[in-house]
């Protein structure tokens, strides 16, 4: 088996077990977010959104950063919500048709392999665990983002190593959301040498984190 088809048999099986586990937490999602609310604030400010903006919403869930995201770019930006879950989706329908946005488009997709009809100024990951650790998902994003774009992403981590034995609880709790729980000490590693301006800070007391890059202008890093 060469590397790349070992990615892709990975990425399958990883992307089963998240659609699964996304079906039965899909009605009760929202309701967990609330602690998390000022994290999204804070990562998609980190954004620096202006009228007329596209941005990208990776792993958008049931929309919860949707409505944010249409205020910032306006209604001549674009906001795009890409899912590989028809569970969560489904309820990010519901918001985007509730609120009659006409320049928010949703799709029923992996991150692997997306294509989109223009390339946006900014991407959003918050909380998709499973996605930055894919390789072929994050080829697939920077290829719809164009150079220069800004990135934010906020997500867990591991506890820093003096609180250590609290990761096992940080484990089991990722455990419950992704596909590939682990590689929990620096979950941006693969996206990270990928973006310049690249900065993070940790949250709730280390076990969480937001940071922020660019995608490199077209030339270099
Ligand atoms: C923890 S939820 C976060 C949802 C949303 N970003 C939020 O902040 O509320 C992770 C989401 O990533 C989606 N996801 C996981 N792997 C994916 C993949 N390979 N392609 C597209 N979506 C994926 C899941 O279906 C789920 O809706």
């Amino acid at each position: 088996m060469t590397d790349r088809t070992c990615d892709l048999a990975t990425d399958a099986a990883v992307r089963a077990r998240s659609v699964a586990r996304y079906r039965r937490r899909a009605a009760g999602y929202d309701a967990t977010c609330g602690p998390t609310w000022p994290i999204r604030l804070a990562t998609i400010e980190t954004l620096g959104l202006r009228p007329g903006d596209r941005v990208l919403d990776v792993g958008c869930g049931t929309g919860l950063s949707l409505p944010l995201l249409r205020e910032a770019v306006g209604p001549n930006g674009r906001v795009w919500g890409i899912d590989q879950s028809p569970d969560m989706l489904a309820q990010a329908r519901r918001r985007v048709a509730e609120a009659g946005w006409s320049n928010v488009h949703l799709l029923e997709t992996p991150a692997q392999g997306l294509r989109l009809d223009d390339r946006v100024d900014a991407l959003l990951f918050h909380y998709t665990h499973d996605i930055l650790r894919s390789t072929s998902a994050l080829d697939a994003l920077l290829g719809c983002a164009r150079p220069g774009a800004r990135v934010a992403v906020a997500g867990i981590k591991f506890f820093p190593r003096w609180l250590a034995p609290l990761n096992l609880w940080v484990y089991l709790k990722n455990v419950g959301y992704n596909g590939a729980p682990g590689e929990l000490r620096t979950p941006w590693d693969r996206l990270a040498p990928r973006l310049t301006d690249w900065e993070w800070q940790p949250t709730q007391w280390g076990m969480g984190y937001i940071a922020s890059g660019r995608v490199p202008e077209a030339g270099g890093r």
